[in-house]
């Protein structure tokens, strides 16, 4: 089933979000849902917080046939803490499912180990760099209550905040479905 994906603007995208356990009811319809919810949206990865949930869940499928190391990765983290970030600082577009049509260049280091859970509550703590290590640490953001936004220089924020506005109002167009935190306040 498809989630409505909410908006930049809702607090619950601000909030930290917490640990769940393995009798989390009904984790392996949302896990679907989620992955579902990412597809129809064009996105390589989503947040639980981003479908109304403040837990520490995020999926990400960046597999690229074409792509060395990358040929087959769909994944799932739980409960994920980053242990540290290394390398050097590199920039890359982000773009967010939360914040349509925004997109920035946004430096992050290019090494993250992490730790997490996954579907199957198997235990890992791995290294990843580059793409993988970027998506990542933008969905573990969210689990945080950090969104890429949250990184630009006051002067970038303030040049798209008319924008951001606009997404938290609804009025925008986007072709999935999302839930807008002002929409309804303001009517
Ligand atoms: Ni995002």
């Amino acid at each position: 089933m498809k989630l409505p994906i909410v908006a930049y603007g809702d607090p619950i995208l601000k909030k930290k979000a917490v640990d769940i356990s393995s009798d989390y009811p009904d984790l392996s319809n949302l896990i679907a849902d989620m992955f579902e919810t990412m597809y129809n949206a064009n996105g390589v990865g989503l947040a639980a917080p981003q479908v109304g949930r403040s837990i520490r869940l995020f999926v990400i499928d960046i597999s690229d046939k074409e792509e060395p190391g990358l040929e087959s990765f769909k994944k799932v983290f739980i409960n994920a803490q980053v242990l540290g970030e290394d390398g050097t600082l590199w920039d890359f577009n982000e773009g967010c499912l939360s914040i349509p049509d925004v997109r920035e260049d946004i430096k992050r280091l290019d090494t993250v180990r992490i730790s997490y859970y996954d579907e199957n509550w198997k235990h890992y703590e791995e290294t990843y760099t580059g793409i993988a290590a970027r998506v990542i640490q933008h969905e573990y953001d969210h689990t945080e209550g950090k969104l890429f936004t949250d990184k630009l220089s006051p002067l970038r924020r303030a040049m798209i905040k008319s924008r951001l506005d606009a997404i938290s109002r609804g009025a925008i167009k986007v072709n999935y479905k999302m839930k807008f935190p002002a929409a309804s306040r303001k009517r």
